[in-house]
């Protein structure tokens, strides 16, 4: 054999090899790709999972900070259930803006100890504390008394507390959440009207919840003895300060009151302490990770306790400190002016009559036999109640 064949034949075999190479390469790379397949979809889903929990974080969290650098010396500001979240965080700020604040709570060394923890924290020696449960409308009857003697100022009324939770009844035998977030609210509000109107131009601020959507009112069975759910009740409570939001500025309007609701979003506080079940001990956890801190939260109520130019924008609802829209039913006069009727009567007052013409007894035909406000309560109240703090 001539040598230039042996070279030809030493290159073909090269060739052969090479591609015998190639091709096993290639039989390697695609059982790579086969094994590795699974773990890069698992790695991809988990990363569109990871980033949508995130871009759903940042959206629930938003928050537009109070643009207003109003001060509040010479200011009294009321806040109800101020011994922690949404309330004591509003609390802090208005304290700092050197607002007098009176803060509420239900148990006297807790709101106390809140109120010295805020003194110390801001600087402001007027901030104190005074106790009021809103499950019993004597007590608040009672609170309204002594308040209105004691105190010669009220500009800002901040109508905070509230109760979610297991089915329960408040001290009047009414519906917990209905009883605590509306009425108690509603009879507290009217009983410092006087108050607030020496103080003109005052503002009423109505912690709602976008949750008030989904809210159902049917007058019929105010105690809610047809079912339960927790959220439901919560939201049919959120529902009622709604459309009472609108009914107290057409009423007190003309008498320089502003009348504001506010929807601090969704916030990591001590709400969901007595939701029940596992459910409520996931959504414990998923506040902790995506709510908002109640500082954050509380930035629109500050807002409308502080900023000027609101009063055309009395009866309106806010979030994130501008004007939200909310459902068309909320504007039901008809719907409003029931509620208002029969939150009056459950109170123990006639509905239409102005408010310095009540008498401060009048709580008291609640439990006049035969009466339609004892027809009315004796519908409202609940069936095998139970008392919950
Ligand atoms: N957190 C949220 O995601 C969220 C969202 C939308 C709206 N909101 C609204 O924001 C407001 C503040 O709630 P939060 O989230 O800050 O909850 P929170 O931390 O549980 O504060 C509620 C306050 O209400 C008080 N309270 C409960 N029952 C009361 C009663 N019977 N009488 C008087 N005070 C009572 C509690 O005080 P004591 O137990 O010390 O008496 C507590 O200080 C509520 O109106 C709530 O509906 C909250």
């Amino acid at each position: 054999m001539k040598p230039d064949h042996h070279a030809k034949m030493a290159a073909q075999m090269k060739e052969r090899l090479k591609v015998e190479e190639l091709a096993e390469n290639i039989d390697e790379l695609e059982d790579v790709v086969e094994n590795a397949f699974p773990v890069l979809l698992v790695t991809v889903l988990v990363s569109i999972f990871l980033l949508a929990i995130f871009l759903v974080r940042m959206y629930i969290r938003y928050t537009v900070e109070n643009p207003s650098k109003n001060r509040m010396d010479g200011k009294t500001v009321l806040i109800t259930g101020a011994t922690s979240g949404l309330g004591k965080a509003t609390a802090i700020e208005l304290a700092r803006k050197n607002a007098r604040v009176l803060i509420t709570g239900r148990d006297k060394i807790k709101v106390e100890a809140v109120a010295r923890n805020i003194r110390k924290k801001t600087g402001n020696q007027h901030v104190n504390a005074l106790v009021l449960d809103l499950a019993n409308l004597r007590g608040i009857r009672e609170f309204c008394e002594a308040f209105c003697k004691d105190e010669k100022y009220l500009h800002v009324l901040i109508n905070n507390a509230a109760y979610m939770g297991p089915k329960a009844a408040t001290d009047d035998n009414l519906e917990r959440c209905f009883g605590v977030n509306y009425l108690g609210h509603f009879y507290l509000t009217y009983l410092l009207s006087d108050k607030l109107k020496k103080n003109a131009p005052s503002r009423v601020i109505n912690v709602v919840s976008d949750s008030y959507a989904i809210g159902q009112l049917d007058f019929d069975d105010i105690a809610l003895n047809k079912g339960y759910d927790v959220f439901k009740a919560y939201a049919r409570s959120k529902y009622a300060m709604m459309l009472w939001n609108l009914e107290h500025h057409r009423r007190t309007y003309s008498s320089c009151i502003w009348t504001f609701a506010v929807h601090p979003g969704a916030c990591a506080t001590e709400l969901l302490r007595n939701y029940p079940g596992l459910t409520g001990n996931l959504l414990r956890i998923v506040s902790r990770i995506m709510f908002k801190a109640p500082e954050d939260g509380c930035q629109t109520i500050v807002y409308l306790a502080v900023a000027d130019g609101l009063r055309e924008f009395s009866g309106k609802t806010f979030a994130n400190c501008k004007v939200i829209k909310t459902q068309d039913r909320i504007k039901d006069k008809e719907v409003a002016k029931e509620l208002w009727n029969i939150s009056a009567h459950l109170c123990g007052f006639e509905p239409d009559t102005p408010y310095e013409e009540q008498e401060s007894t009048e709580a008291k035909e609640t439990t006049t036999p035969d009466s339609p406000t004892a027809d009315i309560a004796a519908a409202a109240a609940v069936s095998e109640p139970k008392k919950d703090k």
